[in-house]
């Protein structure tokens, strides 16, 4: 599919030196820069603490960066409140906790932004939940509440949840970490499917399986910055830096 060009190059993302320290002077994001192409997926590795969090609660403006630059689809992540809304619109984000409100149903928790922020009408929005539900899945549990379904019944809601509002990027982060071994897979498969019909992810996790298998690129971080970055295959088989054999041998 041909898709436009923006600003003279083929990045949806641009992550420009990104410089970010959290209160007690811990320095969180250093120097730090990624570009993502469109329907690229990449994915961030990197030791507990090395930010990769940061990095994306940055790149959808959940947390301000000290400085830097961040650019997604052309639009500045600036001070203007019009940027920042848009870009909150154009990147989805799915954490570890589903954070589905317990008191909706499944398809009143996946209606609410779309009828906020889309300005959809509640029918408009119904028939775009209902077809996101059957696409990750649930659709049978529309209509009942998230503490009656599973982890991974929750967090498949929480992808169509933020697939609903159309985002021309996801990022995810460690959306697998609190599910039960057998549940895993099954979201696994709806990311994995997203990412084959061309939509731009960044991926923070810790399934390397599926980080070979889906990813083109793979971000290695410590300490805030990046130690090495490589086309997957080559991330996995080839890696350039010892720091990065070391990590992989622990990790494998
Ligand atoms: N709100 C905060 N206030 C102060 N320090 C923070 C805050 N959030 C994160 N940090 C610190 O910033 C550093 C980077 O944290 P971050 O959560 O981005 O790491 P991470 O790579 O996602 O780690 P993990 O793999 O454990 O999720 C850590 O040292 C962390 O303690
Ligand atoms: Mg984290």
């Amino acid at each position: 599919m041909e898709q436009p060009v923006m600003g003279g190059d083929d990045y949806i993302i641009s992550a420009e030196r990104l410089e970010k320290t959290y209160p007690g002077n811990l320095k969180a994001l250093d120097d730090f820069t990624v570009r993502v192409k469109r329907g690229e997926v990449v994915v961030v590795v990197g030791p507990s603490g090395s930010g990769k969090s940061t990095f994306l609660r940055c790149l959808n403006g959940l947390e301000e960066i000290d400085s830097g630059s961040i650019t997604v689809d052309g639009i500045p992540l600036d001070d203007r409140e019009e940027h920042r809304l848009e870009i909150r619109r154009e990147v989805g984000m799915v954490f570890q906790a589903f954070n589905l409100f317990p008191h909706m149903t499944v398809l009143e928790n996946v209606n609410l932004a779309q009828q906020l922020v889309r300005r959809r009408s509640r029918s408009e929005a119904t028939e775009f939940s209902l077809a996101l539900l059957d696409k990750v899945g649930v659709s049978e549990k529309a209509r009942v509440y998230p503490d009656a379904l599973s982890g991974g019944q929750q967090q498949r809601v929480a992808i169509a949840r933020a697939l609903a509002l159309m985002p021309k990027v996801m990022l995810f982060d460690e959306a697998t970490s609190a599910l039960d071994p057998e549940m895993i897979g099954e979201v696994l498969d709806v990311m994995r499917s997203l990412a084959g019909e061309g939509m731009t992810m960044v991926v923070v996790t810790h399934e390397m399986g599926f980080a070979r298998e889906v990813s083109d690129r793979v971000v290695f971080m410590e300490q805030g910055r990046i130690v090495e970055e490589a086309a997957t295959a080559t991330f996995f088989t080839a890696p350039a830096r010892k720091r990065t054999r070391d990590f992989l041998r622990q990790i494998l």
